[in-house]
């Protein structure tokens, strides 16, 4: 795996993550709505308390503010077919727009298929639109099956 470019960093999202860029960012990829700073932390809390949640952030470290400039996340399913095995699913995966073409969605995905593997996964899943294949076949991943929805 290759390195972040210089002065950027790649961690856990922390419950003090409000205002550090992490929802401008997932911005990019659909609605976010006006989440306050306790709905944000009670959110956090929420699935910290469940489990199964690894959300991560890139951080430019020679910002000042908006440091956070890219984010994904893995949840964990358990399961009780392959001898009580889990699926990764890989989710809302965002880079702010002018932090694109650094590889860092390529990093973030890295990152994610190394817990998803750690933690015991046979296979991680995603959904998304075709103008993005190409990008995860880059990642390492095959078109597999169809989705399928129902909204409520
Ligand atoms: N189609 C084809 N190839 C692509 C695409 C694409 N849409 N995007 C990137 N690539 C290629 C790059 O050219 C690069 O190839 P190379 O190694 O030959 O140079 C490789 O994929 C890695 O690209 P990165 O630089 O890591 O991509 P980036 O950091 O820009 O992140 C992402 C890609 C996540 C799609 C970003 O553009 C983004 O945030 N888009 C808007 C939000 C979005 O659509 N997110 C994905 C939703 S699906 C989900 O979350 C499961």
């Amino acid at each position: 795996q290759a390195a972040l470019p210089e002065g950027y960093v790649l961690r856990a999202l922390r419950r003090d993550d409000h205002a550090s860029g992490f929802l401008d960012c997932l911005r990019v990829l659909t609605t976010v709505g006006d989440v306050t700073e306790e709905g944000f932390q009670q959110q956090f809390d929420t699935m910290e308390k469940q489990g199964g949640y690894y959300l991560i952030v890139i951080e430019d470290t020679s910002l000042t503010e908006n440091s956070v400039v890219a984010t994904g996340a893995l949840i964990v399913e358990r399961k009780f077919i392959h001898n009580l095995g889990a699926v990764g699913h890989i989710e809302d995966i965002a880079v702010a727009r002018n932090q694109q073409g650094k590889k860092l969605g390529l990093r973030l995905i890295q990152a994610l298929d190394f817990v998803a593997d750690k933690v015991g996964c046979y296979k991680s899943i995603l959904d998304c639109s075709e103008a993005n294949e190409g990008f995860y076949i880059k990642c390492g991943f095959r078109r597999a099956g169809l989705q399928m929805a129902h909204y409520y």
